[in-house]
């Protein structure tokens, strides 16, 4: 494994949670590896008033609740939470900036990483065009000495303008290879095995096209509500908070042509080929290809739950999607025709992200009751979590007399390799970004690409009050009207389990 160079990672937003749960938790698994250059340090950055002790106390329970390998050596912990420091410090003023210059400066000579610094931006996106000019202004985005990288969080701009716009602010201090737009189904291993399912099994790829797969659905589904994120979620809704990023982002890996080598231009350029050939839904066709919905208050397993409107942080009146389901084609030589059927919601019945690819029938139904078979299709399950693995389903004959045919499950589940590690999504593109490989991470114009799709939609839906949100009860799978979304007899959504095999009628959600 390659090791990155010496560098600090120079985190803003240190006081928050992502800090605590995901990005100190994850530097950590890294560390437990041997994964971390011999000389690294970390600096978090924040308003609130802590010393570097009070820093790494807090971080020491992060760590300890949050990361996968539970630190079961005292002094493995404690070095590192000596790489952990803290300055205090006010995002908004110019003039601190000069100051953390300096502080750099101090911890670079300290630590020998001669220049060489990532900035991650764990702070509100309202700070993301900020930063990074004053970065800039102080010389701090330069890579004559050392390299500098900038890892933004998502949200990557609200709508299609706010996101040409970051970009566009980004770009003039920073250079494309510099900036990391992550997204953490990326850091995900079983997304990257979608790339190994494709491109390196040979009975897939005759198959992988609008000659064989009738249509492609992908669910991504969670079954909390929005929690202390309401205030956030307001401004967002399932659209721009799940849709955009992630679940076209599945879209575009199912879709993508093989690249001619894998390296981050050529399979970046696929996933950004299939996104530029996202048919456009006009505002005018929206609520025939678009649903909306919202959880409103029910009982889950006998206990009540409450409704989103209920929700703290959130408007009585409040029309925000927590559940949003698409039809979609994508106009090109591969998937012309094929619909790909995506949703994601908040209380839905279980937590699951899953690719489902539906095969075409046989041409010529020979067997009695291979009707009811072929209206189900031979379906292959890409499970992203939980349960992670894949399924293929297809029809067998019932021993005995005549020719009955069932579907039966033919299943492989990560787990079943014991002794295999799977990282956390942090974990791995936080150790890409340190050894300059940005493939797992965004570029500007796929993600431009992806707003440009859903934009129209967002405006339908904030501008017509006649598009209806439809209610849906927590706890159940959405509103009903999404399987108008598929017009054809007899198919509606995979309705899936917590475990990927068990799932017939009465399975455990
Ligand atoms: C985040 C969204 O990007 O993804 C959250 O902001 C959502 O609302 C989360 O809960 C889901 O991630 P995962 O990895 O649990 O599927």
């Amino acid at each position: 494994m390659n090791h990155s160079k010496n560098h600090i990672l120079v985190i803003f937003g240190a006081s928050g949670d992502l800090t605590y749960r995901k990005l100190i938790p994850a530097v950590f698994d890294l560390f437990d590896q041997g994964l971390l250059p011999d000389k690294f340090a970390i600096l978090g950055l924040g308003r609130t008033d802590l010393s570097n002790a009070d820093f790494r106390e807090k971080m020491k329970t992060g760590i300890e609740q949050f990361a996968l390998n539970k630190p079961d050596n005292e002094n493995k912990l404690q070095d590192y939470l000596e790489k952990l420091h803290y300055f205090s410090f006010d995002t908004k003023a110019p003039d601190e900036y000069c100051l953390l210059k300096g502080k750099l400066r101090e911890l670079d000579e300290q630590y020998e990483t001669k220049n060489n610094f990532i900035y991650y931006l764990a702070t509100p996106p309202s700070m993301y065009e900020f930063i990074p000019e004053q970065l800039a202004k102080q010389g701090l985005s330069e890579e004559t000495a050392g390299f500098k990288r900038l890892i933004i969080e998502k949200p990557f701009g609200y709508d299609l303008a706010t996101a040409q716009k970051l970009n566009k602010v980004l770009l003039r201090f920073f250079d494309e290879e510099q900036i990391y737009r992550i997204d953490h189904y990326l850091g995900k291993e079983t997304v990257q095995n979608l790339l190994v399912t494709r491109f390196s099994n040979g009975i897939f790829e005759p198959l992988w096209n609008r000659n064989y797969i009738h249509h492609v659905e992908i669910t991504g589904a969670e079954n909390i509500g929005v929690g202390n994120r309401g205030g956030y979620y307001e401004g967002s809704g399932a659209l721009r908070d799940m849709i955009q990023n992630h679940l076209l982002l599945l879209v575009g890996l199912v879709a993508m042509e093989p690249p001619v080598i894998i390296d981050s231009t050529n399979i970046r350029n696929e996933i950004a080929k299939v996104f530029h050939a996202l048919r456009p839904i006009t505002e005018d066709e929206v609520p025939k290809y678009a649903i909306r919905g919202q959880y409103t208050a029910s009982h889950i397993k006998g206990e009540a739950v409450k409704g989103y409107r209920d929700e703290t942080g959130v408007a009585p009146n409040s029309r925000t999607e927590t559940f949003a389901a698409i039809k979609l084609f994508i106009d090109n030589w591969r998937w012309a025709g094929v619909p790909f059927y995506i949703r994601s919601g908040k209380m839905l019945p279980t937590r699951v992200t899953e690719i489902v690819i539906h095969f075409k029938s046989t041409p010529h139904h020979l067997f009695a009751n291979d009707k009811s078979i072929c209206n189900n299709y031979n379906q292959l399950v890409i499970r992203i979590q939980p349960d992670e693995g894949v399924l293929l389903k297809f029809g067998m004959k019932v021993p005995g007399a005549g020719f009955k045919v069932q579907n039966v499950n033919m299943d492989f589940h990560y787990s079943d390799l014991s002794d295999t590690y799977l990282p956390s999504a942090y974990e791995r593109l936080l150790l890409d970004c340190m050894l300059g490989d940005s493939t797992l991470y965004h570029r500007g114009d796929a993600v431009e690409a992806a707003w440009k799709f859903v934009d129209p939609i967002l405006k339908a839906w904030h501008n017509n009050d006649s598009i209806p949100v439809h209610g849906y009860p927590a706890g159940t799978w959405g509103p009903d009207v999404s399987d108008d979304l598929i017009e054809e007899e007899d198919i509606t959504w995979r309705y899936p389990c917590k475990n990927l095999a068990n799932d017939g009628n009465y399975c455990e959600l």
